[in-house]
């Protein structure tokens, strides 16, 4: 059976990309940090997913974490580094705060976990896959989204690096870039109709179960030539 650890997997993106995988048969590990309640119902309605938490900005419980999931099932075969927040405000109002804590979660995360999970891909010699979610912001910037933009941009560069440097031992890795999505992020924007009216040619926000398919499809056998590369997922808003 086939290991795949989602960070951020138990709501929005994350939980439709962990049941996705959960569907093709995989074994998957949730991690989350906040949302108790998300975590709850998840482990109510799918027992055999396991739900994990674990702050991706903290080194050590992310270290502590990767290497009892690795005790446990003997290996990794796939890491979805999905978890991300947002903290936005206007670059001359943008507190220290807000520019730290964000890239330490968005950034500094996915490099922790990434380092962890591919210390032991490399030393099974099993190859992997590695997904790493970014946004249209770190493609296109974004207004009142600099800090987001930034690390989200990074993760893409992070992601080319990541594939030259893993290339030998197999590991793919690859990067996948939302717009719009229904989620709770989106949920509170106000002007969501003139948004999908004005900025995307489909006209509507995508829904979670899209963007599941193609990071299944990156984590299959199907990929296994495409790596180092970035796919935009926003009804044709940008031009990447
Ligand atoms: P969400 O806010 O619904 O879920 C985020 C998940 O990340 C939660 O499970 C939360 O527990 C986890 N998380 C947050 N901080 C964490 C930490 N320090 N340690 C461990 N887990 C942590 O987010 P959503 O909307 O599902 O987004 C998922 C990813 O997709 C994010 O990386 C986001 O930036 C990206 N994205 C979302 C878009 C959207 O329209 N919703 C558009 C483009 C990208």
């Amino acid at each position: 059976m086939k290991i795949v650890i989602v960070t951020g997997g138990t709501r929005g993106i994350g939980r439709a990309i962990s049941l996705e995988f959960f569907k093709e048969g995989y074994k998957v590990i949730a991690i989350y940090q906040g949302n108790e309640r998300a975590a709850q119902d998840l482990k109510e309605e799918f027992p055999n997913i396991e739900i994990e938490k674990c702050d991706i900005s903290d080194e050590k419980e992310v270290s502590i974490l990767v290497n009892k999931i690795y005790k446990r099932h003997g290996k990794i075969d796939c890491l979805v580094n999905n978890a991300g927040i947002t903290r936005d405000g206007y670059f001359l109002m943008m507190s220290n705060e807000k520019w730290n804590s964000l890239l330490n979660v968005n950034l500094t995360g996915t490099f922790n976990v990434s380092r962890a999970v591919l210390r032991f891909m490399k030393v099974k010699k099993l190859g992997g896959k590695i997904i790493n979610i970014s946004s249209t912001s770190g493609v296109a910037g974004q207004i009142g989204q600099t800090n987001y933009a930034a690390s989200k941009g990074a993760i893409i560069s992070l992601t080319k690096s990541l594939a030259k440097e893993f290339a030998s031992d197999k590991i793919n890795v690859n990067c996948v870039s939302p717009g719009f999505i229904e989620t709770d992020m989106t949920a509170s924007l106000k002007n969501k109709e003139m948004i999908s009216e004005t900025l995307i040619p489909l006209q509507r926000f995508g829904q979670v179960e899209e963007v599941a398919y193609l990071v299944t499809f990156l984590a299959s056998e199907k990929a296994n030539y495409i790596t180092g590369k970035n796919f935009v997922i926003d009804g044709g808003m940008i031009n990447d």
